[in-house]
């Protein structure tokens, strides 16, 4: 058994717990600290490193980051401090920890986890999964390989809008939209992709995936299958520590 220490820094918490990569289990309860005000580099960096100290589990490390993330640097900022674009974030939590840490795409990781343990375990072709919180992530998998930093959160929708701006989690509450209207929009948005990527399986997550009973219902798509993500708040966590064991055996 394989137990490595997976990180989701997302903007209100950040959590981590050691996995058991070969089921996907926690194997220790989740321990979270709140995002700092701003989530500035060096505050973000030393809220990771005390959840690795508080854990004390030797090993890899692997940490989500809600921003394109291509080889190990941190490359864009939608939704978080300017600071980090072009950032080396592997190396600054690797000093910070004294461990090797491995970076990832938020979604991607979420991604990752799901299509291994969760609700796209088992399904072949092409599934594609969507995070709706505070903007929205996207993870596409062809047959388990991720094709990463896909970032379809930002495609123009509306106009001069991007996707995640008229369609988040976060949109519905700025909007003050009933489910039924804010899963029009996201059925707008579902069957653009369709359109681009016929998929084989959507898998909403995200904070959402909670309440489907509350939106699927409303959802139409053109003929794509969807289901909730299976794992909610742990995916980001697992798809982290995987994402650190291959790169540990890599
Ligand atoms: C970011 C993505 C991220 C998504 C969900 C978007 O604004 O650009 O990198 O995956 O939000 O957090």
């Amino acid at each position: 058994m394989s137990v490595i220490l997976g990180i989701d820094i997302g903007g209100s918490g950040i959590k981590g717990a050691p996995v058991d990569t070969a089921t996907g289990k926690l194997v220790a309860e989740r321990y979270r600290i709140p995002t700092p005000e701003g989530a500035a580099p060096d505050a973000v960096r030393d809220v990771v490193a005390e959840l690795v100290r508080h854990f004390g589990h030797p090993g890899p490390v692997g940490v989500t980051f809600p921003s394109i993330v291509q080889h190990g640097k941190t490359l864009s900022a939608a939704n978080v401090d300017r600071g980090w674009i072009g950032l080396d974030a592997d190396a600054l939590f690797t000093r910070a920890t004294g461990r090797d840490v491995t970076v990832i795409n938020d979604a991607d990781a979420a991604g990752l986890a799901e299509v291994r343990f969760g609700a796209g375990a088992g399904v072949p072709g092409v599934v594609l999964v969507l995070t709706f919180g505070t903007g929205i992530g996207s993870a596409l998998i062809h047959d388990g390989v991720l094709v990463p930093n896909t970032e379809l959160g930002h495609l123009y929708l509306k106009g001069d809008k991007h996707a995640e701006t008229w369609a988040s989690d976060r949109a519905r509450e700025r909007d003050d939209l009933n489910w039924k209207q804010w899963a029009k929009r996201v059925s707008r948005y579902l069957q653009y992709l369709e359109g681009l990527f016929s998929p084989d399986l959507f898998i909403i997550g995200g904070g959402v995936s909670k309440k489907a009973d509350k939106w699927q219902p409303h959802i139409e798509t053109k003929r794509t299958k969807l289901v909730p993500a299976a794992l909610q708040n742990d995916a980001g966590i697992i798809g982290a520590a995987m994402m650190a064991e291959r790169r540990a055996q890599a």
